[in-house]
């Protein structure tokens, strides 16, 4: 059965908790997403956003989880005002998905202790074969879903709606007349503005890796290289400008580099980074994609370890 949006909306009022919204991409998920805040916000409740499109990111740069607490009606999603991230590694769900997951569940939590009673979860489009449906299924449980907003044009999220844990409200959605689909070459501009507006703000950094806990080790050549190898073990050209994550000692996503050079044999690295959340860098986490400092995706390697 299809619900009118205020049917919806009604529902979520009445039962506050996670929200995911689910559907293919260019539905209209972010959009529905922002509106939905926006109205349990005037009703006073107090709600926030977790953003886990890692692609076409709202809430902080692309491969990032990012937490955003509405204190007031916004036009755009980009408005909320970001309280944290979570490092995933790559713009691709596909290729790190326990760590979307991670990320979720762990800022699902955050959101929580900022008192938000609501908390809208929104994802990827990519829902599709057994691989895309078993992905929505963990994301949704990480996010501990009370409600799935499915937005589809035919019959595409049912799937996924079939799997759902018991006691999960499900709201059916169709897409909004003006919703506008986009090619990829827009999707991957889009992404690129992303990663040039975050590192336009970025200065170089140097790391001292012996300081640092290395985590999540990288594949190349089919051999799997521990973190603490990463820097001495892969070559220069698959070094350069790969993504890093500076995060505090929780894991909680600081600042995202692009790294420049490794010296010194390994225990030193630089990095172009913005300035971090907080001076608590304690973790460097390995990414998959490589991203120029001006926001050019470069050739992803083969995926996390
Ligand atoms: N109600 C609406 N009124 C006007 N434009 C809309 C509306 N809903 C969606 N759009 C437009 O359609 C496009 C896709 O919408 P949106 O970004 O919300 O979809 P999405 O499902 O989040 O896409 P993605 O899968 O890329 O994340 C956007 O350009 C958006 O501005
Ligand atoms: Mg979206």
């Amino acid at each position: 059965m299809i619900a009118g949006w205020r049917a919806v909306v009604r529902a979520v009022l009445d039962a506050p908790g996670s929200v995911v919204m689910l559907g293919a991409v260019d539905v209209g998920k972010t959009t529905r997403a922002a509106a939905l805040a926006n109205v349990v916000c005037r009703a006073g409740q107090r709600v926030a956003i977790v953003d886990a499109d890692t692609g076409q990111s709202d809430l902080g740069p692309p491969t990032t989880v990012g937490l955003g607490a509405m204190d007031r009606p916004v036009h755009r999603m980009a408005e909320v005002q970001l309280r944290a991230m979570y490092f995933v590694g790559d713009t691709s769900p596909q290729a790190t998905l326990r760590f979307l997951t991670a990320g979720i569940t762990r800022l699902v939590a955050k959101a929580h202790d900022l008192g938000a009673v609501t908390i809208i979860i929104d994802t990827t489009g990519w829902i599709r074969g057994p691989a895309g449906i078993a992905a929505k299924l963990r994301e949704i449980k990480a996010g501990a879903a009370r409600h799935v907003v499915a937005i589809q044009r035919a019959e595409e999220v049912e799937p996924i709606l079939r799997r759902l844990p018991p006691g999960v409200m499900v709201h059916r959605l169709r897409p909004h007349a003006r919703a506008r689909r986009r090619s990829s070459a827009e999707r991957r501009a889009f992404r690129e503005r992303q990663f040039e507006r975050y590192f336009r703000g970025g200065r170089p950094r140097s790391l001292d890796l012996r300081a640092l806990r290395q985590e999540r080790a990288v594949t190349y050549a089919g051999v799997r290289i521990a973190p603490a190898d990463v820097a001495t073990r892969l070559p220069a050209a698959e070094l350069r400008h790969r993504l890093v994550g500076l995060a505090d000692g929780a894991g909680d996503l600081m600042a995202l580099g692009t790294v420049t050079g490794v010296r010194a044999g390994g225990a030193a690295m630089d990095v172009l980074a913005p300035p971090p959340l907080a001076d608590r860098i304690a973790v460097l986490q390995w990414g998959t994609l490589r991203v120029s400092p001006a926001g050019r995706e470069e050739r992803r390697s083969e995926g996390a370890a």
